[in-house]
């Protein structure tokens, strides 16, 4: 049975002081839901602050991107060893760092190679392209990103990392994927790259999410279905109801 996880990826939204007042908001309330894992991504500048906010409580803690080397002059970066103090996870090639800046697949599996040698798991995003997905090209492409995203990661480091599924035509548009779509792409290309390349038993165990325009009013339809274990979530997690509800929603059809 594999966990469910939501994660709030808060992107470059909220300021120090109201990153921890919406953390202290919905704490106890997230943390009152059983048998769901919740993590919240915010800013660099923020994860000192919602650290603390969070205390010991059950709620996790990641960042959205990170450099794959330890220290040294990178003026602007932020390697693992500083975010390992800080938090748990780390969300990995979204498709906007892919997008605005350039991220390359390569870039990708160096920081997931990275992040599992300090301690902390990666949340790996792949997704397809509208124009990918119109000349149907989703299995290969996604396929393709799974591939170069995990070469070289020994099996039990990669069934302890969580998969994003995240068309990029559903990220902030408010227009998700299909359920049914949704599913045919974790559960058939994410699950069947996995198997491929680590077997049965370790594609059992990834966690894979699906990400792209979730809200209260549609997560229910994903996380009926059996290979969607959670939701990376955008512009909903920045309200604390929204995150709450999404989480509470899927304790109820997963737990
Ligand atoms: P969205 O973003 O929920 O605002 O569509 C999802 C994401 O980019 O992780």
């Amino acid at each position: 049975m594999r966990t469910p996880i939501i994660a709030g990826n808060w992107k470059m939204n909220k300021t120090t002081a109201k990153a921890a007042a919406l953390v202290k908001e919905m704490t106890p309330r997230l943390t009152a839901i059983p048998g769901v894992e919740k993590v919240v991504c915010p800013p660099f500048t923020a994860l000192s602050a919602v650290k603390e906010a969070i205390g010991d409580a059950k709620v996790g803690l990641g960042a959205q991107d990170m450099y794959w080397e330890e220290k040294g002059a990178f003026t602007g970066e932020v390697s693992p060893v500083m975010l390992a103090e800080l938090c748990q996870y780390v969300i990995l090639g979204h498709s906007e760092r892919r997008q605005y800046f350039g991220e390359s697949d390569d870039g990708v599996n160096r920081k997931i190679v990275a992040a599992f040698a300090h301690g902390l798991t990666p949340i790996v995003c792949v997704g397809e392209s509208l124009e990918q997905r119109e000349a149907g090209q989703t299995e290969e492409w996604v396929t393709d990103q799974v591939q170069a995203a995990l070469m070289g990661l020994p099996a039990e480091q990669v069934r302890r990392l969580v998969i994003a599924y995240e068309p990029i035509w559903a990220i902030g548009t408010g227009v998700p994927a299909t359920a049914k779509d949704a599913n045919a792409v974790i559960g058939g290309t994410i699950r069947g790259a996995l198997a491929e390349m680590y077997g049965d038993e370790v594609t059992q165990a990834v966690r894979v999410q699906y990400g792209g325009s979730v809200k209260p009013s549609n997560v229910a339809e994903f996380m009926a279905l059996p290979d969607i274990d959670g939701a990376l979530v955008g512009g909903a997690s920045l309200k604390a109801n929204d995150f709450v509800e999404i989480v509470r929603l899927t304790a109820e059809l997963k737990w």
